[in-house]
């Protein structure tokens, strides 16, 4: 029997599951994981209610590498814009898709409906509250770069967001890695998320004092997440001090600079910064690819066994 298994949150994966998926996204990334198409036969529905580059094009590609075929949905694609329940779509979709990859940008109830026949995977290409395939990404990306994730030290500096979420849950998994949050006061990681982190992991601050030196790695994500608008018409002012300049290397002038992108030089990230020599950026964005193809693997129990 197919494995059916659904990636809707971080906690929705074992320490193993997380440790093993960055793993196998650094061995796609370096070539060196089996060659085939285990998806052969698979056919994966990938549903984008919001606007995206990184993610829509990692799962599209990735599922066709893999061996499935694809059928893409936009915002105004299905019925339910005409008022058919997702329950209802749900039932539909679970008789012909295999994989559902979903950006809702809203409540990830809707994504667990969609789940809830076990008939096809769902994976949460970003929902209001967590972006967890980033934050694997995240996870390949520092594997890829530092051989790994234990014992790093990240500084992420601008708002609490879903990115900021799924990377302070997956990093709770490393026990000795160390994340410090600096989000804009008001912006910051939920009650919600603050309660299912390892407060000894992760630390969470609302200004730019004292920043820890030393750090391996610099991250930040745009003032603008997609889907979202913010209440305070000042919050720019609010955001101003969280940009990242190249002022922060000067503690830590090792630090590699991530961002999940899309940037808007000269707000949340200076051109120097983005562009320099110290930017991951895009190697980062690359590594989406590599992370969808071992996401995919492992909601169909494609996976090499651990
Ligand atoms: N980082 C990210 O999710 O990029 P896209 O919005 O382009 O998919």
């Amino acid at each position: 029997m197919t494995t059916t298994r659904h990636l809707i949150s971080v906690d929705d994966l074992t320490d193993g599951d997380i440790h093993r998926l960055a793993a196998r996204g650094v061995r796609f990334r370096e070539g060196t994981a089996a060659a085939g198409t285990p998806l052969a036969g698979h056919l994966a529905g990938i549903y984008f209610r919001k606007t995206s580059t990184r993610t829509r094009t990692a799962f599209t590609a990735g599922a066709l590498r893999l061996g499935a075929q694809t059928i893409a949905y936009g915002p105004d694609d299905l019925q339910t814009n005409t008022g058919e329940t997702v329950e209802d779509t749900a039932q539909v979709f679970g008789r012909m898709l295999d994989v559902l990859v979903a950006r809702t940008a809203g409540d990830p109830a809707e994504l667990r409906a969609f789940a809830a026949g076990n008939r096809m995977s769902v994976i949460n290409a970003m929902s209001a509250p967590e972006h967890p395939t980033q934050a694997l990404t995240d996870l390949t990306t520092l594997l890829w770069h530092f051989g790994h994730v234990d014992g790093l030290r990240v500084l992420y500096v601008g708002e609490g967001n879903n990115t900021a979420a799924a990377l302070a849950l997956a990093l709770s998994r490393y026990r000795s890695a160390h994340l410090d949050l600096r989000t804009p006061p008001g912006y910051g990681l939920t009650g919600e998320v603050l309660a299912r982190i390892d407060p000894k992991v992760v630390t969470e601050r609302h200004d730019m004092k004292d920043l820890p030196e030393g750090v391996d790695v610099i991250y930040t994500t745009r003032w603008q997440t997609t889907g979202t608008s913010k209440p305070d018409a000042n919050w720019r002012n609010i955001f101003a001090p969280f940009q990242v300049t190249a002022d922060l290397w000067r503690g830590s002038p090792d630090a590699v600079f991530m961002h999940d992108l899309p940037a808007h030089r000269g707000e949340e990230v200076t051109a120097e910064v983005l562009d320099g020599p110290r930017s991951i950026a895009f190697d980062q964005a690359e590594n989406k690819l590599h992370s969808a193809m071992a996401v995919l693997e492992w909601c169909r129990g494609a996976d090499p066994a651990p």
